[in-house]
């Protein structure tokens, strides 16, 4: 980027010339292969035969393996090599004839970054993993690097997390000073635009006022569903009402109508009364009081057609 400023002739403050590093590329130069690597290794013997190869593929679901002879690797050997050998019509060929001897291996101690970069430079999709002794360790593949970072991103958003409700006590007041917290989300019928707005207003509230990760997570998608539920299936729309108590939470989303004729048939997993114009929107796939259900420690659901709905659901903390 800071090159493109010169070439323009656009010399800004100094700042503005670093470019700003996510969190992703931060993790790509700390992370290393032997954090995200497969350590389990399939491998075979040059002595083996071509037919054993293509079981040993088939049943491990993999496109390629190392070739070892008395620990060492020798070789690498691939489905094309098979494909080849298949075609030569050389199906018991040695795996030791038809391995790809000259092979590009990357050390267990360097970063994702430098895999990353070999991935990119010599196009393999597989590449073994050796330490500084020449062992093989493991195995990497470029889904191995995306889903260790994945994992990473979780585990470090998890402690951020944790953090963050350190630093607020409002929960613990309302439980020593025996008091209670009332908040009122008004939710408007067939708003797709707007639906989820007051779940996830509930959920920030929650988090400034310090309430724990999990139990936050466990009522944003309670209420995100019972929100849900007054956007699609309600006539005039409803409310989703949070009680924030000493030793519970309590969400009680209400509606006008038109109610529901059969609340045990509701309750069935994949039972819903979406139209299709609403399904192909995403919604409608009649999960929504089952994830309710899961969230909660106890829900209650009462309705009367033509009057309304009244959904009940409680989080113990
Ligand atoms: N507030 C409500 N008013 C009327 N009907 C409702 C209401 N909430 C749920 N239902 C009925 O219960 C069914 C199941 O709800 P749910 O499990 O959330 O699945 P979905 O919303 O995907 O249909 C809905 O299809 C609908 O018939
Ligand atoms: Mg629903």
């Amino acid at each position: 980027m800071a090159v493109t400023n010169r070439q323009q002739g656009n010399i800004g403050p100094a700042r503005e010339q670093h470019r700003e590093v996510t969190k992703l590329q931060e993790l790509v130069y700390e992370l290393k292969i032997e954090q995200v690597m497969k350590k389990e290794v399939i491998t075979v013997s040059p002595d083996d035969s071509m037919r054993h190869l293509k079981e040993v593929l088939r049943l491990n679901r993999i496109s390629g393996t190392p070739v070892l002879r008395d620990g060492e690797l020798i070789g690498i050997i691939s489905i094309e090599d098979l494909i080849k050998a298949l075609e030569a019509g050389d199906i018991d060929a040695r795996v030791g004839d038809r391995m790809t001897t000259n092979i590009q291996t990357i050390f267990a101690d360097e970063t994702i970054m430098q895999a990353v970069n070999t991935f990119a430079r010599f196009g393999y999709g597989r590449l073994p993993v050796v330490n500084r002794q020449g062992e093989l360790v493991g195995m990497l593949t470029q889904s191995d690097v995306a889903r260790g970072l994945l994992r990473q991103l979780e585990i470090d958003y998890h402690e951020e997390e944790i953090h963050r409700y350190r630093a607020s006590h409002i929960f613990e007041d309302i439980e020593s000073d025996q008091t209670g917290l009332i908040l009122r989300y008004r939710v408007e019928a067939k708003d797709f635009q707007r639906c989820g707005e007051a779940a996830s207003k509930l959920k920030r509230a929650l988090e400034r006022l310090g309430a724990h990760p999990s139990l936050v997570r466990r009522i944003a998608v309670a209420s995100y569903e019972a929100e849900t539920n007054l956007v699609i299936h309600t006539d005039k729309g409803g409310e989703v009402i949070a009680e924030i108590q000493p030793r519970c939470i309590r969400i009680i989303a209400v509606d006008r109508g038109p109610g529901i004729p059969d609340v045990e048939k509701a309750l069935q997993p994949g039972y819903s009364t979406a139209p299709d114009w609403i399904r192909e929107l995403g919604f409608g796939a009649g999960m929504g009081l089952n994830n309710i259900q899961a969230c909660a420690d106890k829900m209650q659901l009462d309705s009367k057609p033509g009057i309304g709905t009244r959904l009940e659901i409680v989080i113990d903390m």
